[in-house]
């Protein structure tokens, strides 16, 4: 079964830089193995696996150490809207992180960014402890800024292939959010829980 989380137009430029951000964190997450659900993108709004449950408990989840590990991601990505409730699972009980339309420059003024930019953002620690954190932390490691940015890059384009927005203001996503990227990758090992 599909979930399909609807296109939002309340706000045109924050609307679509939703879109950039989900788009990017779930291939960015698939690529290292973090447990993010496969998006794509349709006219109605982004389609993805339906996941018919809330993950109360953490003996509940059959992946919970690679989740465990995920939340030096979702520091790095400035995920500031990690909480329990975003937590799902399947019906074998793997777990996912959902939501990631506030990530990187999405729905913040800049101000916003600057403020938070050196400390952690998320508000469920995903059960995680040092081990895993440093883990999680390695494997962010091991991926190089060149390839972060050509995906960044291709998933901000297939967007803009379903709606438009002013160049400048794709530009401005595109700069903050690897500056992000590359600040915080620096800083994350302070974050350890
Ligand atoms: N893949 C999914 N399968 C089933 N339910 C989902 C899935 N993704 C999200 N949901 C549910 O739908 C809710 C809204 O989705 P999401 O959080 O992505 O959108 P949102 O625009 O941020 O809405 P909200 O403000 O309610 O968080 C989630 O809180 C969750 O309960
Ligand atoms: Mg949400």
């Amino acid at each position: 079964m599909k979930f399909t989380k609807r296109f939002k137009e309340e706000d045109e430029v924050h609307g679509t830089y939703e879109l950039f951000s989900e788009l990017f964190v779930s291939r960015l997450g698939n690529i290292l193995g973090i447990p993010v659900l496969e998006v794509s993108l349709t006219h109605e709004g982004l389609v993805m696996e339906y996941l018919p449950r809330k993950v109360i408990n953490p003996t509940d989840i059959r992946n919970l150490a690679q989740l465990k590990k995920a939340l030096p991601f979702e520091e790095w990505v400035l995920n500031i809207d990690l909480k329990q409730d975003h937590l799902m699972a399947d019906e074998e009980g793997n777990g996912y992180i959902v939501d990631h339309g506030h990530s990187l420059l999405s729905w913040k003024p800049l101000y916003y960014v600057y403020e938070i930019m050196n400390k952690p953002v998320t508000r469920f620690n995903l059960w995680s402890d040092e081990y895993h954190f440093k883990e999680g932390v390695e494997i962010i490691r091991s991926l190089d800024k060149k390839s972060r940015d050509v995906l960044l890059k291709e998933s901000v384009n297939e967007v803009l292939s379903y709606r438009k927005l002013d160049s400048s203001l794709v530009n401005d996503f595109l700069e903050v959010s690897s500056k992000i990227l590359d600040y915080r990758e620096k800083l994350l090992c302070s974050f350890k829980n």
